[in-house]
């Protein structure tokens, strides 16, 4: 595992503009090799993503693992520089998926706020259909709004739903990734909650894996990444970390999921 100092982390970081066209742009980034922000963010702006999808997880948790407190609070773990990043993230993608857990528990925007940027589309995997008609995300305000299900479609104006079939015990990642691909969204960030994120892991269906860690002990409450256990420690997930501090005190764990 490398570590690596964020030198520019501000919210208006001179590289931002040429990231955000990078993403936009039909040719390759061409990332300055010494630039920090260019080699967090340079991976997600690889040039043919138009013939592969690239899928990046996130996830904010403390030094022990956990995602909010027993309790369910979760805001904030981590400080405003992680918050910044989330919402970078969010900017240089084409789509943002949260499990209905997190819909239902936080009621987030995913819109981007704290950086300029577009409005990435926005999709809830919900196969019971529990997501109230009354959530932010469905609010329309130009951005696509998705709900992806194994029923019917919601009844709320403007909403897209792609309906998949159950595989096994779930959704597989795959045919969400799959769907998401033939609706034109090939950039994915995996914001939350924790069994989507896991699901996605499990399946080897992440491309990078960005986990904050805050300097903090919360003791119990639920863990962000967990799913079946493995009998031998050779079958553990290992990417390959870089590690970045922030301002503030949270760490940024970059995990490359890619086979190089
Ligand atoms: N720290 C962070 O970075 C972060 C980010 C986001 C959220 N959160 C926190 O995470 C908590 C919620 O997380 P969570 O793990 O309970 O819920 P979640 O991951 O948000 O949602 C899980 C639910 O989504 C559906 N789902 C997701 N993927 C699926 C798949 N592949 N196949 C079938 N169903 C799928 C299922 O709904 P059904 O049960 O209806 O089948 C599942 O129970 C909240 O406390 C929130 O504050 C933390």
């Amino acid at each position: 595992m490398k570590s690596d100092g964020i030198v520019d982390w501000e919210r208006e970081a001179p590289q931002w503009p040429a990231l955000l066209g990078a993403a936009r742009g039909p040719g390759p980034a061409v990332a300055p090799a010494d630039d920090v922000l260019w080699r967090v963010y340079g991976p997600l702006l690889r040039s043919n993503v138009t013939q592969a999808s690239f899928v990046i997880g996130q996830m904010g948790q403390s030094l022990d693992g956990r995602i909010a407190t027993a309790g369910g609070q979760s805001h904030y773990i981590n400080g405003p520089a992680a918050i910044l990043h989330l919402h970078r993230l969010r900017a240089l993608v084409d789509a943002v998926v949260i499990g209905v857990g997190t819909a239902i528990a936080d009621d987030p925007q995913l819109t981007v706020r704290h950086v300029t940027g577009p409005q990435p589309a926005r999709v809830v995997i919900d196969p019971k259909g529990r997501l109230p008609a009354s959530a932010r995300v469905l609010e329309p305000d130009g951005a696509r709004r998705i709900v992806i299900g194994t029923g019917a479609a919601p009844a709320v104006a403007g909403v897209e739903h792609m309906r998949l079939s159950p595989a096994g015990d779930g959704l597989a990642p795959a045919d969400i990734i799959g769907a998401l691909r033939s609706a034109g969204l090939n950039r994915i960030l995996i914001e939350g909650g924790g069994q989507t994120v896991s699901r996605f892991l499990e399946a080897g269906a992440l491309d990078r894996l960005h986990v904050m860690v805050s300097s903090m002990v919360i003791g119990s409450g639920p863990v962000g990444l967990s799913f079946g256990g493995i009998k031998d420690l050779k079958d553990a997930v290992r990417p390959r970390v870089v590690t970045y501090a922030l301002p503030g005190g949270d760490t940024l764990f970059d995990c490359a999921l890619e086979k190089e």
